[in-house]
């Protein structure tokens, strides 16, 4: 049981205890469905780094149910840190997390995530290069890019999901091929739906998985590595109703 709690209000949310002043740091109430999308990465070693951690809402997900080996946590709001840290003991992960505290522009990890979760919006772009730079570089990872996307009208939601999608992979993997100086693949593998934010604005979490070409990990590596270093829509799972989750 994961436990996310705060000092004046405890909150229970998916078996999490919440003990923070998550007033002062998080909107909470439509949390949940993006920590159960959390909760699919089941792997069992793997690193990850939470580049806008608030208090916790993610990185105690992946620590207490997707046993993550190790989350680096960034967060630069001190109360949302006390919280944060507070968060961390009462659910006995503090030896698999690393807080640090600050910008992350200038406190994130580099070169250790096998996951990097962006969960900020409306934009989590100013993130982008912070992600790219704490991902793996040998082998690569996952990108958990939240995002706020307008869909025009007369567009299908899922076009304008999936086109947003390929084009922040897209983004990434020529972050990713000037950061290093080698070729890699950036694919759209998910499109979750996780609210309506404003009239025609979805809060989505858009899951990609970046790989260096040629390296080892490279093509081959991940369940489904691309071929060529085009980042793309790889049999993307773009979910398209409001609440709809992946299994
Ligand atoms: C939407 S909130 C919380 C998101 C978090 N993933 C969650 O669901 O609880 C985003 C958090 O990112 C933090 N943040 C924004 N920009 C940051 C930056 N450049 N460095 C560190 N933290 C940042 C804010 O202080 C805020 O607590």
């Amino acid at each position: 049981m994961v436990q996310l709690s705060a000092s004046s209000n405890h909150h229970e949310h998916c078996h999490l205890h919440m003990n923070a002043r998550a007033h002062a740091c998080a909107h909470t109430s439509t949390h949940a469905q993006t920590r159960t999308h959390t909760h699919t990465h089941t792997h069992l070693t793997y690193r990850c780094a939470t580049i806008t951690s608030s208090i916790g809402y993610f990185t105690l997900p992946y620590l207490v149910r997707a046993g993550a080996a190790h989350v680096y946590a960034c967060e630069w709001n001190p109360h949302a840190v006390e919280a944060l840290r507070r968060n961390i003991v009462i659910n006995s992960v503090a030896d698999r997390c690393t807080v640090l505290e600050g910008d992350n522009a200038k406190v994130a990890p580099r070169n250790v995530a096998d996951r990097v979760n962006l969960g900020l919006i409306p934009s989590s772009e100013r993130g982008w290069p912070v992600a790219c730079a704490a991902l793996r570089q040998d082998k690569g990872g996952w990108m958990h890019v939240h995002d706020n996307v307008e869909v025009p009208r007369g567009v299908e939601p899922t076009d304008a999901f999936a086109e947003r999608g390929a084009v922040i992979a897209a983004a990434l993997q020529g972050m990713l091929q000037s950061g290093s100086g080698r070729r890699w693949s950036c694919v759209l593998r998910h499109a979750e739906r996780v609210k309506s934010y404003a009239p025609r604005v979805y809060h989505m979490v858009f899951d990609i998985e970046a790989r260096p070409l040629g390296g080892s990990g490279g093509a081959g590596n991940g369940p489904t590595a691309a071929s060529g270093g085009d980042a793309r829509v790889g049999g993307a799972d773009v979910a398209h109703r409001e609440g709809q989750q992946r299994a």
